[in-house]
């Protein structure tokens, strides 16, 4: 399969998945974006030349959002949820970081992905039937065993504002010497850790978790602080279902703050958050789910786009 014909194969089993969901993003379909700032710590400097991780701080956007590509899905479910931030440098370049609140990803290949969503397709998001899936899924994929584990046991959270969140992947921080080392990110909330009280879930409207961000932005700023993982020699860097030792080196590279939804959501909607996406000073790793996603968001973009038009459209018709 050629990676064009890949990726509209792929972007067509997700839709398969939610059913149409006509001018939305086909996973992750709702969302909020708020806009703030991110304070480098200084420490990245050793070791990148981003421009974005140096000293002076730089803008975001922060896009939090229910990983269902149905729009209706409702918060106070156990399920992955997504962290997605746009740096903006100094001169205006992008660098995205696209995290989840599960350290590792389900499946090591972009055609093993493809056969998990073929396999959960048309059945119910929980029961019996769905864990008979993935078991099978799992036994002929042993290396996702841990990644399955993470999800099961993902818990509903008081607030997009405590979890935490990870890239999954490798990247490659590049030194001004040309020294190339590989990294991992995660987001560590400073409000700390903390899960929904599961009393109080039944009675959330649908868009809980949106609406009490929002609340809370009201009272005061969001704060995530960036950590930063060096992977050692023999660390796995081109595979998001095998997370590395909790004691490999680590620093601080920085405090994102989050002040306020952006003034213009449809606007900021409209793009993608490219985890390929990362600029000056910073490379991406051979990880093939990596090195795919950068297409296959564009063609859901593209899609969804498109829909959208024709929804506005006074005749229903793409323009
Ligand atoms: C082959 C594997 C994957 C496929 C097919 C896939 C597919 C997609 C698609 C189609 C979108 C919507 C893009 C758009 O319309 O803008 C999306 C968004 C997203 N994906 Fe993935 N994805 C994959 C792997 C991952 C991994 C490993 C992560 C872990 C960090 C991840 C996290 C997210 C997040 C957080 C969003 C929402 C971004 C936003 O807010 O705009 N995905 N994904």
């Amino acid at each position: 399969m050629t990676s064009d014909s890949f990726t509209r194969t792929m972007i067509d089993a997700m839709e398969g998945l939610s059913g149409p969901q006509p001018g939305y993003r086909r996973v992750h379909a709702r969302g909020l974006i708020l806009a703030g700032s991110f304070t480098p710590s200084g420490e990245a400097a050793r070791f990148t030349t981003a421009p974005h991780l140096q000293r002076d701080p730089v803008s975001t956007i922060t896009r939090f959002s229910h990983t269902s590509g149905d729009p209706r899905a409702v918060d106070g479910t156990p399920t992955v949820r997504g962290m997605a931030v746009k740096f903006f440098t100094p001169t205006r370049a992008e660098s995205d970081i696209v995290t989840v609140n599960v350290p590792a990803f389900v499946a090591s290949t972009p055609p093993d992905f493809l056969e998990l969503v073929n396999r959960l397709t048309g059945l119910p998001v929980q029961g019996p039937e769905r864990r008979e899936a993935i078991g099978a899924f799992v036994a002929a994929h042993p290396e996702s065993v841990q990644a399955f584990k993470f999800a099961g046991q993902v818990a509903i959270p008081a607030s997009y504002a405590t979890s935490r969140y990870w890239a999954t992947h490798a990247f490659v921080w590049i030194d001004a010497a040309g020294r190339r080392r590989f990294v991992r990110y995660r987001w560590e909330p400073a409000a700390g850790v903390r899960t929904a009280d599961l009393d109080a879930v039944p009675g959330w409207p649908a868009t809980h978790l949106t609406d009490e961000l929002v609340e809370r932005l009201h009272r005061e700023p969001v704060r995530f602080t960036l950590r930063v993982q060096f992977a050692e020699p023999g660390d796995p860097v081109t595979d998001s279902t095998q997370i590395w030792p909790d004691d490999r080196e680590e620093i601080t590279a920085g405090t994102l703050e989050i002040a306020a939804p952006a003034q213009d959501q449809a606007y900021w909607s409209a793009t993608t958050f490219d985890p390929t996406l990362v600029g000056d000073g910073i490379g991406l790793s051979d990880d093939p789910v990596l090195l795919v996603r950068g297409l296959l968001y564009d063609e859901s973009r593209s899609r969804r786009l498109r829909e959208a038009r024709a929804l506005e459209s006074p005749r229903g018709e793409a323009r």
